[in-house]
């Protein structure tokens, strides 16, 4: 006993405390083996005190005194790491019962489900899918339509102007003069896209969709207008709907027909949505009017054509069921979302 014990206590102490880690036993481990009421090391030295000669005792009791200090202060200390320790890895743990992340999916806008099913339609009877530009230039939306500047017409297409000789296009008849000006029949195309109109009502929306057919070859008819018509019709609302055509006007058509389906809502016994009808006006369409064949170079003495404009955005609403088309276009999800 003496101050190298002391010596020796305190350095195997701070070693065997320094190995404890944060591990909290083996703190306690520690603990228990110095600084232990019972059987703890200090006991044991204190009890070394009575055995040492009187001029020793002051010197050594201070020693003994300055060691239990620092057993308590750096247990103190030992057992606050173990604290934090057992905090941060609380943090940090998984909690594998919890539910994953949900990954928010989009959904097809119903105008976008409509148009695909269009096209599929098409596409099994033997159309191409082509597309045009939405900035159009004056002679391809209007004037290649037989649609001179002063017509009458132009003003059922309240036009959003882009400078004097640039527009956003009104309809997609502008590509039926692209296709045609740069290939000979036969053709056989449809052409969805966006169009643009000064117009905003619960059936009226400035930006909407057409798809456009067009068929040009030798020996096409008005029969063959109605029977494609009737099919395609059949094919998208059901197979015992009825078309009906009522004669129409469009200038690049000639003669031209609206034509109508029967009301899918109330089996033509008039109905809100058919105004009391029994007709829904789906399309507009007619034989090409050989000023046109003209305007983009192919022979009307050789060729014959029909075609045809058909709103996308309202056969949504039909197939669907939407009361104001604008709805398709104000961005909310609540909406898009029911076609997950
Ligand atoms: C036309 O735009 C012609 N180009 C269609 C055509 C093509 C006729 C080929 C003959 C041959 P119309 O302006 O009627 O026609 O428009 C066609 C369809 O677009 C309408 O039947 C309607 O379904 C839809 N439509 C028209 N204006 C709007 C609008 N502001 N919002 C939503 N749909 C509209
Ligand atoms: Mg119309």
């Amino acid at each position: 006993m003496g101050l190298e014990r002391l010596e020796e206590v305190r350095a195997s102490f701070l070693a065997d405390l320094e190995r404890a880690g944060v591990d909290a036993d083996a703190v306690e481990r520690v603990r228990v083996a110095y600084a232990g009421r019972r059987s703890g090391l200090l006991q044991e030295l204190a009890g070394g005190l009575r055995e040492l000669p009187s001029e020793a005792k002051r010197d050594y009791g201070r020693a003994l005194n300055e060691l239990k200090k620092l057993v308590e202060e750096r247990l103190d200390e030992a057992k606050a790491r173990v604290a934090e320790g057992r905090a941060a890895s609380a943090d940090r743990r998984v909690d594998i019962t919890l539910p994953g992340r949900r990954l928010a999916r989009g959904a097809e806008h119903p105008v976008h489900l409509v148009r695909r099913r269009i096209e599929e339609i098409f596409l099994r009877m033997g159309y191409d899918v082509e597309d045009g530009p939405e900035i159009e230039d004056d002679w391809h939306n209007f004037e290649a339509l037989n649609m001179p500047p002063d017509h009458p017409a132009r003003d059922d297409q309240d036009t959003f102007y882009i400078g004097a000789s640039h527009l956003l296009r009104t309809h997609t008849s502008p590509v039926q003069a692209r296709v045609m000006e740069s290939r000979q029949p036969p053709i056989r195309i449809v052409v969805p896209g966006r169009v643009y109109r000064r117009d905003s009502d619960l059936r009226h929306s400035p930006m909407f969709h057409q798809l456009e057919g067009l068929v040009v070859d030798v020996g096409i008819t008005v029969g063959h207008l109605k029977a494609t018509l009737e099919t395609f019709l059949r094919a998208l609302f059901s197979d015992d709907v009825r078309v009906r055509l009522r004669p129409g006007f469009f200038p690049f058509t000639e003669p031209s027909a609206e034509v109508d389906i029967s009301c899918i809502f109330c089996a033509q016994r008039g109905c809100g949505v058919c105004s009391g009808s029994g007709w829904i006006e789906i399309l507009g369409s007619g034989m090409v009017d050989p000023r046109v064949f003209e305007a983009v170079g192919i022979d009307p003495e050789r060729y014959t054509g029909f075609a045809f404009g058909l709103g996308l955005d309202r056969v949504a609403m039909l197939q669907y069921g939407i009361p104001d088309l604008r709805q398709l276009f104000a961005g909310d999800q609540r909406l898009t979302r029911q076609f997950e």
